[in-house]
């Protein structure tokens, strides 16, 4: 199965299936046949699973960056630069992002930038990668004072998203990655009763298809791409303030899950909804085992101040919301109606 992302002379396809990473020599042939060596950006513990069988065809060296957000430093970045260098890494040659979210942003960043621009061949191997991360181009690395603060769209020339490789994730990131799958599930207005007949490759199917759909119409987000930040603005400031307390505590899913949870409560507030799609999402999330639940960990005051910091949200409390017309982004959501809501939130 291949899902286009057409981007004119940037077009490439995003492969799907089981045992789909064999592909991998044959496309780096057909998209970049004038490559003579490969470098694959992995980590150690991707590198000793059974499936890592990664061939490319070409004379092949590998990198190993660590397991993830710190693949995502500026100190690892520079590492990987002065290894594809040591390499002798050529324009015309590839490199190869093997792991979750976290490696395909590191190894799509320093594609981007080395020799101003190499090409990257995407196998995403957690369901984040392979439903959200690894398409639609955007790389980065993290700061001290955020998360993607430094990166660049640099679009990768094919992504395999193999489901094989999906056994041995645990389970907390496999639930990270089905937040993003009834994020997608919910933007396209799916009742949570046609959950029980699809498979999980069909989920992921669904999910591809919306982001490539998105992506081609918004390379870089100054419309409709930022529709996929729905559930993210809650998402985004309980991620910020469980981090500050300990790495990891609340993962980006699981606050996904608990921000589209909200999202859907403060359009039903706002009078944009009824209260059957409110059930609608509650029902979605716990079909698919995740909770929406809004613990006690964090103040009112602070959950506020950190939605309205959150880097998409121009310093106003901004959401992504269902309404009438469908889903939009709403500025100046009022901060009084935020609160109210979110207490109420935290009290069910
Ligand atoms: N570029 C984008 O558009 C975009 C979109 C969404 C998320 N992201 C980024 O993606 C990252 C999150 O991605 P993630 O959830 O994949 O996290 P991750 O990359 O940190 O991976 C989570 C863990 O799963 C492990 N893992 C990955 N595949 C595995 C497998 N098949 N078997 C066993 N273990 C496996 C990893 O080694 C890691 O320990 C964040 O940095 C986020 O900013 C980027």
């Amino acid at each position: 199965m291949k899902v286009p992302v057409d981007l004119g002379r940037r077009a490439y396809d995003v492969s799907l299936g089981a045992g789909v990473r064999h592909e991998l020599a044959a496309l780096i042939q057909e998209r970049a046949p004038r490559a003579r060596e490969a470098v694959v950006i992995t980590s150690a513990s991707l590198r000793a699973q059974p499936w890592f069988d990664v061939e490319t065809g070409l004379e092949q060296h590998v990198i190993e960056v660590p397991d993830g957000e710190s693949a995502k430093s500026w100190s690892t970045l520079e590492r990987v630069s002065e290894e594809l260098a040591t390499c002798r890494l050529s324009r015309h040659d590839v490199i190869v992002g093997v792991g979750g979210g976290a490696i395909t942003d590191l190894a799509g960043f320093v594609a981007g930038i080395y020799l101003r621009g190499v090409g990257v061949v995407h196998v995403p191997t957690s369901l984040v990668g392979q439903v959200d991360a690894a398409i639609g181009g955007k790389t980065a690395v993290n700061l001290r004072a955020g998360k993607n603060l430094v990166g660049a769209i640099h679009q990768p020339l094919g992504v395999l998203c193999d489901s094989e490789v999906l056994a041995t994730l645990s389970e907390r990131d496999r639930l990270g990655g089905l937040a993003e799958v009834a994020k997608c599930w919910l933007l396209e207005d799916r009742r949570a009763s046609d959950l029980a007949s699809a498979s999980l490759e069909d989920l992921i199917l669904l999910a591809v298809r919306l982001k490539a759909g998105i992506v081609m119409m918004d390379e870089t987000e100054i419309g409709q791409r930022a529709l996929l930040n729905y559930g993210h603005t809650l998402g985004h400031a309980l991620e910020i303030l469980a981090l500050e307390r300990g790495r990891d505590e609340l993962r980006h899913g699981e606050a996904v899950a608990i921000g589209l949870g909200f999202a859907v409560r403060l359009a039903h507030a706002m009078g944009r909804v009824g209260a059957l799609e409110v059930a609608n999402h509650d029902e979605v999330l716990s079909t698919l085992g995740l909770s929406w639940r809004l613990g006690g960990g964090d103040s009112i005051d602070s959950l506020v101040r950190a939605m309205a910091h959150d880097k998409k949200a121009h310093h106003d409390l901004t959401f992504v919301l269902p309404g009438a017309a469908g889903f939009e982004v709403v500025h100046h959501v009022p901060d009084g109606l935020v609160r109210e809501v979110l207490e109420k939130f935290r009290g069910e």
